[in-house]
């Protein structure tokens, strides 16, 4: 690997300068890590199977005009992206209960909702980024009554195409988080879908067996991360079939 500046090291990406102004290299890592990092290992070929798929969800969302922070990827673990502001939130969409939802609300997992819901988690590892109403995150300043409008409709248009598309290959979107950036076009400010979409960020389920091909197959030890994956890659096409 050229040498090159550090941005900034996550648990799953690491952050370098990039090849052009405005812009940064993602890295995506082997590192599995669940619970806030209690939990970790490595997991081989993980990096490279999140690099394509991200790709593939984030280039799929450009084509229908949603906005979004990926450029082109440069390799087997790296694309080049536009450097954003990043709002400090996560905004996950539920279209079935899981996870921590089901387990506050006592609601079994994969019950329907009777619409897409989405919330707001502050992003701080320290805190074990929790819940925050849209009261907190507009005293706080984190984002506008406007920005958090603005990120709601996005966040929806986001779940509709990935719902879409999972849905096309014989999969159940349950969930999913994405992180939002500010950009500034000629003194106007957009907010474009930033991070990554993976199956680390998403909860996805087969819609005939039921089976788990997201990060909780890591989190719950049900299996071989990388092979669930490769399923998800597969069926998309982002790998070959015999592959
Ligand atoms: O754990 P919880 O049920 O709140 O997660 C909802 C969705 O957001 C899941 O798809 C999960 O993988 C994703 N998520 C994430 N990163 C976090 C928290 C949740 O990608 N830090």
């Amino acid at each position: 690997m050229a040498r090159r500046k550090l941005v900034y090291e996550g648990k799953a990406k690491i952050l370098y300068e990039g090849t052009e102004p405005g812009t940064l290299v993602q890295y995506f890592k082997d590192d599995a890590t669940a619970f806030n990092a209690q939990k970790k290992e490595i997991i081989d070929g993980k990096g490279v199977l999140n690099n394509r798929l991200s790709e593939f969800f984030m280039m799929g969302l450009a084509r229908i005009g949603v906005p979004t922070h990926f450029i082109r990827r440069l390799n087997m673990r790296e694309q080049l992206i536009r450097q954003v502001e990043i709002i400090p939130l996560e905004v996950i969409v539920r279209n079935f209960a899981a996870g921590t939802m089901a387990k506050r609300l006592g609601m079994e997992e994969g019950t329907p909702l009777p619409r897409p819901i989405v919330e707001f988690s502050y992003k701080d590892d320290s805190l074990g980024d929790p819940l925050v109403p849209e009261e907190y995150i507009i005293a706080f300043g984190w984002a506008s009554q406007q920005d958090l409008d603005d990120i709601i409709a996005l966040a929806l248009r986001v779940n509709d195409f990935m719902a879409g598309v999972m849905h096309g290959v014989g999969i159940k979107l349950i969930d999913f988080k994405i992180e939002v950036g500010r950009v500034w076009d000629n003194d106007f400010m957009r907010l474009i879908v930033a991070d990554e979409i993976s199956p680390d960020s998403c909860r996805l389920w087969d819609i005939e067996s039921g089976r788990k091909l997201d990060k909780d197959v890591f989190r719950q030890d049900l299996g071989d991360l990388a092979d669930a994956y490769t399923e998800v890659a597969k069926r998309l096409g982002v790998l070959p079939s015999n592959a």
